[in-house]
Protein backbone atom coordinates (compact mmCIF):
# COMPACT_ATOMS: atom_id res chain seq x y z
CA UNK A 1 0.00 0.00 0.00
CA UNK A 2 1.44 3.59 -0.98
CA UNK A 3 0.23 6.39 0.90
CA UNK A 4 1.03 9.55 -0.12
CA UNK A 5 1.42 13.18 1.10
CA UNK A 6 1.65 16.19 -0.92
CA UNK A 7 4.03 19.25 0.41
CA UNK A 8 3.21 22.57 -1.40
CA UNK A 9 7.02 23.12 -1.73
CA UNK A 10 10.77 21.65 -0.84
CA UNK A 11 11.03 23.41 2.71
CA UNK A 12 7.40 21.58 3.93
CA UNK A 13 8.91 18.32 2.26
CA UNK A 14 11.58 18.57 4.76
CA UNK A 15 8.91 19.14 7.55
CA UNK A 16 6.65 16.25 6.53
CA UNK A 17 9.43 13.43 6.10
CA UNK A 18 11.08 15.05 9.22
CA UNK A 19 7.99 15.00 11.51
CA UNK A 20 7.64 10.99 10.27
CA UNK A 21 11.21 10.02 11.17
CA UNK A 22 10.78 12.32 14.60
CA UNK A 23 7.15 9.88 14.88
CA UNK A 24 9.37 6.59 14.21
CA UNK A 25 11.78 7.55 17.01
CA UNK A 26 9.19 8.29 19.40
CA UNK A 27 7.99 4.94 19.31
CA UNK A 28 11.50 3.26 19.33
CA UNK A 29 14.02 5.18 20.20
CA UNK A 30 16.82 2.38 19.47
CA UNK A 31 15.21 2.51 15.60
CA UNK A 32 17.50 1.72 12.62
CA UNK A 33 16.88 4.10 10.26
CA UNK A 34 17.97 3.76 6.91
CA UNK A 35 19.62 6.94 5.31
CA UNK A 36 19.85 8.78 2.11
CA UNK A 37 22.24 11.53 0.95
CA UNK A 38 21.68 13.73 -2.01
CA UNK A 39 19.88 17.26 -2.55
CA UNK A 40 16.17 16.22 -1.54
CA UNK A 41 16.68 14.83 1.84
CA UNK A 42 19.40 18.12 3.22
CA UNK A 43 15.71 19.73 3.91
CA UNK A 44 14.61 16.31 6.04
CA UNK A 45 18.07 16.74 8.21
CA UNK A 46 17.95 20.48 8.86
CA UNK A 47 14.27 20.24 10.09
CA UNK A 48 15.44 17.75 12.25
CA UNK A 49 18.61 19.53 13.53
CA UNK A 50 16.60 22.57 14.33
CA UNK A 51 14.05 20.11 16.50
CA UNK A 52 16.86 18.66 18.13
CA UNK A 53 15.40 15.35 18.98
CA UNK A 54 17.07 13.09 21.16
CA UNK A 55 18.61 10.19 18.85
CA UNK A 56 21.38 8.70 21.06
CA UNK A 57 20.12 5.86 20.72
CA UNK A 58 19.43 5.44 16.62
CA UNK A 59 21.75 3.71 14.32
CA UNK A 60 21.99 4.79 10.59
CA UNK A 61 22.84 2.80 7.84
CA UNK A 62 23.41 4.61 4.41
CA UNK A 63 21.95 3.27 1.32
CA UNK A 64 25.23 3.89 -0.52
CA UNK A 65 28.68 5.47 -1.50
CA UNK A 66 30.54 6.36 -4.08
CA UNK A 67 33.74 4.12 -4.83
CA UNK A 68 37.48 5.48 -4.45
CA UNK A 69 36.20 8.10 -2.31
CA UNK A 70 37.46 8.87 1.01
CA UNK A 71 35.53 9.66 4.35
CA UNK A 72 37.52 13.12 4.30
CA UNK A 73 36.70 13.58 0.70
CA UNK A 74 34.02 16.67 0.59
CA UNK A 75 32.39 14.42 -2.23
CA UNK A 76 31.45 11.51 -0.39
CA UNK A 77 28.57 10.24 0.91
CA UNK A 78 30.89 9.84 4.21
CA UNK A 79 31.49 13.75 4.42
CA UNK A 80 27.74 14.71 3.76
CA UNK A 81 27.06 12.28 6.68
CA UNK A 82 29.40 13.57 9.15
CA UNK A 83 28.67 17.25 7.64
CA UNK A 84 24.11 16.95 7.76
CA UNK A 85 23.38 14.03 9.69
CA UNK A 86 26.13 12.57 12.29
CA UNK A 87 27.70 15.69 13.79
CA UNK A 88 24.48 17.87 13.78
CA UNK A 89 22.28 14.99 15.04
CA UNK A 90 24.74 13.69 17.34
CA UNK A 91 24.59 9.93 15.94
CA UNK A 92 27.39 8.24 18.07
CA UNK A 93 30.53 7.04 16.69
CA UNK A 94 29.54 3.18 16.79
CA UNK A 95 26.42 3.92 15.38
CA UNK A 96 26.89 5.30 11.94
CA UNK A 97 27.42 2.71 9.22
CA UNK A 98 28.07 3.37 5.83
CA UNK A 99 29.90 1.08 2.88
CA UNK A 100 33.51 1.96 2.75
CA UNK A 101 34.50 3.62 -0.50
CA UNK A 102 37.68 2.90 -0.44
CA UNK A 103 37.56 -1.02 0.23
CA UNK A 104 40.22 -3.04 -1.29
CA UNK A 105 37.31 -6.03 -2.23
CA UNK A 106 34.10 -4.46 -3.16
CA UNK A 107 32.44 -8.20 -2.90
CA UNK A 108 33.76 -8.66 0.74
CA UNK A 109 32.52 -4.93 1.75
CA UNK A 110 29.09 -5.85 -0.13
CA UNK A 111 29.02 -8.95 2.41
CA UNK A 112 30.27 -7.28 5.65
CA UNK A 113 27.63 -4.98 4.94
CA UNK A 114 24.69 -6.84 4.69
CA UNK A 115 25.75 -8.78 7.57
CA UNK A 116 26.07 -5.71 9.58
CA UNK A 117 22.51 -4.62 8.31
CA UNK A 118 21.12 -8.21 9.73
CA UNK A 119 23.40 -7.68 13.18
CA UNK A 120 21.19 -4.77 13.40
CA UNK A 121 18.24 -6.64 13.41
CA UNK A 122 17.03 -4.59 9.75
CA UNK A 123 16.30 -1.89 9.14
CA UNK A 124 12.78 0.18 10.93
CA UNK A 125 12.42 3.29 8.44
CA UNK A 126 14.55 3.44 5.28
CA UNK A 127 14.48 7.19 3.83
CA UNK A 128 15.04 7.29 -0.13
CA UNK A 129 15.24 9.70 -3.14
CA UNK A 130 14.59 9.12 -6.37
CA UNK A 131 16.62 9.47 -9.23
CA UNK A 132 15.42 11.06 -12.41
CA UNK A 133 15.80 7.84 -14.23
CA UNK A 134 13.69 5.40 -11.42
CA UNK A 135 16.74 4.64 -9.66
CA UNK A 136 16.56 4.25 -5.63
CA UNK A 137 19.98 4.17 -3.45
CA UNK A 138 22.09 3.55 -6.98
CA UNK A 139 19.98 0.61 -8.30
CA UNK A 140 19.76 1.79 -11.67
CA UNK A 141 17.47 0.52 -14.44
CA UNK A 142 18.91 -2.96 -16.11
CA UNK A 143 17.17 -6.13 -17.22
CA UNK A 144 16.82 -7.56 -13.67
CA UNK A 145 16.61 -6.23 -10.25
CA UNK A 146 19.94 -6.64 -7.98
CA UNK A 147 19.08 -8.19 -4.38
CA UNK A 148 21.93 -7.51 -2.15
CA UNK A 149 24.08 -5.07 -1.91
CA UNK A 150 26.31 -4.71 -4.69
CA UNK A 151 29.52 -2.74 -6.47
CA UNK A 152 27.16 -0.65 -9.86
CA UNK A 153 28.37 1.04 -12.55
CA UNK A 154 26.36 4.27 -12.61
CA UNK A 155 24.27 5.14 -15.32
CA UNK A 156 25.40 8.57 -17.45
CA UNK A 157 21.83 9.85 -16.56
CA UNK A 158 22.88 9.49 -12.79
CA UNK A 159 26.53 10.75 -13.60
CA UNK A 160 25.08 13.42 -15.32
CA UNK A 161 22.52 13.99 -12.46
CA UNK A 162 25.51 14.15 -9.98
CA UNK A 163 27.85 16.42 -11.52
CA UNK A 164 26.36 19.14 -9.98
CA UNK A 165 28.32 17.87 -6.66
CA UNK A 166 31.51 17.67 -8.58
CA UNK A 167 32.61 19.80 -11.40
CA UNK A 168 31.51 17.92 -14.14
CA UNK A 169 30.07 14.16 -15.19
CA UNK A 170 33.63 12.94 -15.73
CA UNK A 171 35.16 13.36 -12.15
CA UNK A 172 32.33 12.03 -10.92
CA UNK A 173 32.87 8.25 -9.98
CA UNK A 174 32.29 5.89 -12.40
CA UNK A 175 31.17 3.10 -9.39
CA UNK A 176 29.06 2.78 -6.25
CA UNK A 177 28.22 0.44 -3.66
CA UNK A 178 24.84 0.19 -3.01
CA UNK A 179 22.20 -1.99 -0.87
CA UNK A 180 20.64 -4.26 -3.39
CA UNK A 181 16.55 -4.20 -3.63
CA UNK A 182 16.72 -7.11 -1.75
CA UNK A 183 18.08 -4.73 1.47
CA UNK A 184 16.07 -2.15 0.74
CA UNK A 185 12.34 -4.28 0.70
CA UNK A 186 13.62 -5.64 4.22
CA UNK A 187 12.88 -2.23 5.76
CA UNK A 188 9.67 -2.68 7.85
CA UNK A 189 8.77 0.76 6.38
CA UNK A 190 10.07 3.20 3.97
CA UNK A 191 9.84 6.57 2.87
CA UNK A 192 10.71 7.89 -0.31
CA UNK A 193 11.19 11.88 -1.14
CA UNK A 194 10.46 13.62 -4.05
CA UNK A 195 10.79 16.82 -5.16
CA UNK A 196 11.21 19.42 -8.30
CA UNK A 197 9.61 18.78 -11.84
CA UNK A 198 12.41 16.83 -13.19
CA UNK A 199 11.15 13.92 -11.03
CA UNK A 200 7.80 14.09 -12.14
CA UNK A 201 7.99 11.48 -14.91
CA UNK A 202 9.86 8.69 -12.41
CA UNK A 203 7.22 9.47 -9.88
CA UNK A 204 4.37 9.01 -11.85
CA UNK A 205 5.77 5.16 -12.70
CA UNK A 206 4.61 3.97 -9.29
CA UNK A 207 1.02 5.93 -9.66
CA UNK A 208 -0.69 3.70 -11.77
CA UNK A 209 2.02 1.47 -13.48
CA UNK A 210 3.02 -2.56 -13.22
CA UNK A 211 6.62 -3.61 -11.39
CA UNK A 212 10.28 -3.50 -13.62
CA UNK A 213 13.58 -3.05 -13.27
CA UNK A 214 13.45 -0.28 -15.76
CA UNK A 215 12.42 1.51 -13.76
CA UNK A 216 13.31 0.55 -10.08
CA UNK A 217 11.45 2.75 -7.64
CA UNK A 218 8.06 0.40 -9.00
CA UNK A 219 9.72 -2.47 -6.79
CA UNK A 220 7.93 -0.20 -3.77
CA UNK A 221 4.50 -1.21 -5.25
CA UNK A 222 4.83 -4.67 -3.42
CA UNK A 223 5.93 -3.49 -0.22
CA UNK A 224 3.51 -3.37 2.76
CA UNK A 225 3.84 -0.23 4.61
CA UNK A 226 5.15 2.83 2.13
CA UNK A 227 4.85 6.12 2.31
CA UNK A 228 5.42 8.80 -0.44
CA UNK A 229 6.52 12.39 0.52
CA UNK A 230 6.37 14.48 -2.65
CA UNK A 231 6.39 18.88 -3.46
CA UNK A 232 3.74 20.03 -5.86
CA UNK A 233 6.09 20.11 -8.42
CA UNK A 234 6.97 16.49 -8.12
CA UNK A 235 3.42 15.74 -8.09
CA UNK A 236 3.06 17.25 -11.40
CA UNK A 237 -0.53 18.81 -10.88
CA UNK A 238 -1.85 15.28 -9.44
CA UNK A 239 -3.26 15.03 -5.66
P1 LIG B 1 18.70 14.07 -5.24
O1 LIG B 1 19.07 12.57 -5.59
O2 LIG B 1 17.97 14.06 -3.95
O3 LIG B 1 20.04 14.76 -5.13
O4 LIG B 1 17.89 14.59 -6.37
C1 LIG B 1 18.13 11.57 -5.46
C2 LIG B 1 18.69 10.28 -6.00
O5 LIG B 1 19.41 10.30 -7.00
O6 LIG B 1 18.38 9.24 -5.43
Amino acid sequence: MVEIIRAENYEELGQIAGEQILRQVEEKRDSVLGLATGGTPRGIYRYLAEKKPDLSRVRTVNLDEYLGLSGGDPRSYHYYMKEYVWEPLEIGRENRLIPDGLCQDAEEECRRYEEQIRALGGIDLQLLGLGENGHIGFNEPGPAFVCDTHKVCLSPETRAANSRFFGSPEEVPRYALTMGIRTIMRARRILLVVSGGKKAKALQAIMGGGVTPQIPVTILLLHPRVTVAADAAALGGKF
